[in-house]
């Protein structure tokens, strides 16, 4: 957690809902904010990348989907969720977590991927983003960068996207969080 972007939220309507116990606390499952960022990545380890720029742009736990339970969730004020695309849709252990999540009225969240066509990201990202949406969640944001390819036929070319994510794709992923501040800041 970066301390410049807590103070200047503090006293925040969420952020300040302990000391103001009694006069008009949040819901139960905003009263302890945090983020959390979930993710998965087994091909090249691309995701991972982008997802440890999260977390560590955010001040965040990064976990895999089975390392968390899926109850203890809903004390999270802002969730990411993240993997490689395969077969044009998030890894399967990210879309089982979203399906068991409980219901929620409005908990944030973002979705997140590298992929070998990230443009198609719109297309990519909606089962994900459809699970969620049926939940309640509110989708406050979405990235998506190049991650390196090889699966199939395009290992005998060496792949596309090589390097990728690189250093800018970084820039933009920390970029990115930060802008997550405008929306979630009792979170952050
Ligand atoms: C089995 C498999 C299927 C893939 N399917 C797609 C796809 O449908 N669309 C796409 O843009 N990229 C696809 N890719 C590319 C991956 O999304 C890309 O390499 C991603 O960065 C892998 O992330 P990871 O290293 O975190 O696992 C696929 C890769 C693999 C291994």
């Amino acid at each position: 957690m970066k301390f410049g972007r807590c103070a200047s939220f503090a006293g925040t309507k969420f952020g300040s809902g302990e000391s103001e116990a009694g006069k008009s606390s949040p819901p139960a499952r905003l009263s302890r904010m945090k983020a959390i960022v979930i993710f998965q990545s087994f091909h090249k380890g691309n995701t991972k990348k982008i997802a440890e720029a999260f977390a560590g742009e955010l001040g965040t736990k990064l976990v895999r989907p089975g390392e968390i339970k899926v109850n203890d969730l809903i004390n999270y004020g802002l969730i990411g969720f993240g993997s490689g695309i395969y077969f044009g849709k998030h890894h399967q252990g990210i879309l089982d977590l979203a399906e068991k999540i409980l219901p929620s009225a409005g908990q944030k969240v973002f979705i997140f991927s590298t992929a070998g066509l990230p443009q198609l990201k719109l297309i990519w990202h909606r089962a994900l983003r459809n699970i969620l949406k049926k939940k309640g969640f509110k989708i406050v944001g979405e990235f998506s960068c190049a991650g390196h390819d090889e699966v199939g036929p395009l290992e005998m070319i060496g792949g596309i996207n090589k390097g990728r994510p690189n250093e800018n794709d970084i820039k933009k992923a920390k970029q990115f969080a930060n802008s997550l501040y405008i929306h979630a800041p009792e979170v952050i």
